[in-house]
């Protein structure tokens, strides 16, 4: 088959390699009619993920058909469409079975991670792909649910709302901040009014993904490129600040403006992946009451959220701005990185 192989930092090719076999009798082999690139996958291309072997197929997130299952596979079949999720769960360790199989025990060797797609094991961006403990790891697809609808399931919509709205304990008539408008952070937006949020203020410097964020659930935008942004989120509460401010970025700076703006007994939930140390200033934050929750999504939302989808509630198709074919795969990443220039949302690449 082919598929998109990482062969160190800044380089990758899409290339012929062995087809996937079952290995374990959990596995099932999926056929990929649709997947997506993630900004992660962007870093893993800059070597900011060390974990990442040379000659690893990247992609964590992708929609197929099963074509294989091993003996020990019951509740699926050949033929099942289904959405391979980002976590892949063993569904019997202690995390799992406290509902938090981000940390999943029990993955090929790798202690203590759920995230193994694309980075400890091959990945989704292939023509077929083989999923371990495919009865925890998979969700088959309602009919009249797209595969670029589907796709959005397997990493961002989870993520916004798992480690962003409900880490962030958003209640009804809430204020919620976004800071970040990319895929993730319009997943927050597009999820917060699932909780009654009565105003969902995007932040972002890009006035373009400002104006794509109106049309995913923000009531609000500010650009924080103008001196003023401070004043201009507050004017929109009753003074004293959001009650939850979500960063969605990644950088030191979107931290900090996240505690700037989150009034006294609010919360701040981290979703953005960082780099580099961020500065707590705990000599200020102390007396606010506040709560900072961070995270690894889980994608046990997953199913709700695919419910909501196949009723018309979530659009998830309006991420996709981009489409591709599996063989326009290096085309896909060049259009997904310079996404300031090409305003992509998500590019999705299908067979
Ligand atoms: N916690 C998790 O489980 C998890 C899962 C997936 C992704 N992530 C992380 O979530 C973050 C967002 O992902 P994405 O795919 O939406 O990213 P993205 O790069 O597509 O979007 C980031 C947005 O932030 C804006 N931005 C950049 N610098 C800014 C600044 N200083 N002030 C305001 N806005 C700024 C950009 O204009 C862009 O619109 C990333 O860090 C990603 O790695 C976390
Ligand atoms: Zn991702
Ligand atoms: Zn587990």
């Amino acid at each position: 088959m082919k598929a998109l192989v990482y062969h160190g930092p800044g380089n990758k090719a899409w290339e012929d390699v062995p087809d996937p076999k079952i290995v374990d009798p959990t596995d099932a082999i999926v056929r990929i009619d649709a997947t997506t690139i993630c900004g992660t996958d962007l870093h893993i291309l800059k070597g900011d993920v060390p974990a990442v072997a040379r000659g690893r197929i990247l992609g964590h997130e992708g929609v197929g058909t099963i074509t294989q299952i091993g003996d020990a596979v019951g509740r699926l079949a050949v033929g099942d469409r289904v959405i391979v999720s980002c976590i892949t769960s063993c569904g019997a360790c202690s995390y799992c079975r406290q509902q938090l199989p981000a940390h999943c025990l029990d993955e090929e060797g790798a202690v203590g991670i759920g995230w193994i797609f694309g980075h400890l094991i091959d990945g989704t961006q292939a023509e077929y792909v083989r999923v371990p403990f495919a009865e925890n790891s998979l969700h088959r697809i309602p009919a009249g649910v797209s595969d670029e609808a589907a796709v959005m399931l397997s990493d961002i919509l989870p993520t916004g709302f798992e480690i962003g709205v409900r880490n962030g304990r958003v209640k009804p008539g809430d204020v919620v901040a976004v800071i970040g408008a990319g895929p993730v952070g319009l997943s927050a937006m597009m999820t917060a009014g699932l909780y009654g949020a009565s105003r969902v203020i995007a932040i972002d410097l890009d006035d373009n993904r400002l104006g794509q964020a109106r049309t995913f659930g923000a009531t609000d935008a500010v650009n924080n490129a103008r001196t003023s942004w401070r004043d201009e989120v507050r004017a929109m509460t009753d003074g004293l600040g959001v009650d939850v401010a979500i960063e969605a970025v990644g950088v030191p700076q979107t931290f900090d403006m996240c505690t700037e703006i989150v009034r006294p007994g609010g919360t701040v939930a981290n979703v953005g992946v960082h780099g580099k140390p961020v500065e707590l200033k705990l000599q200020d934050l102390w007396i606010k009451d506040i709560a900072i929750t961070t995270g690894l999504v889980s994608t046990t939302t997953t199913p709700m959220l695919l419910k909501l989808v196949a009723q018309k509630k979530l659009p998830a198709e309006r991420f996709a701005t981009h489409w591709f074919k599996l063989d326009e795969m290096m085309e896909a990443y060049d259009t997904f990185a310079r996404a300031a220039e090409t305003k992509a949302l998500k590019v999705v690449i299908t067979r």
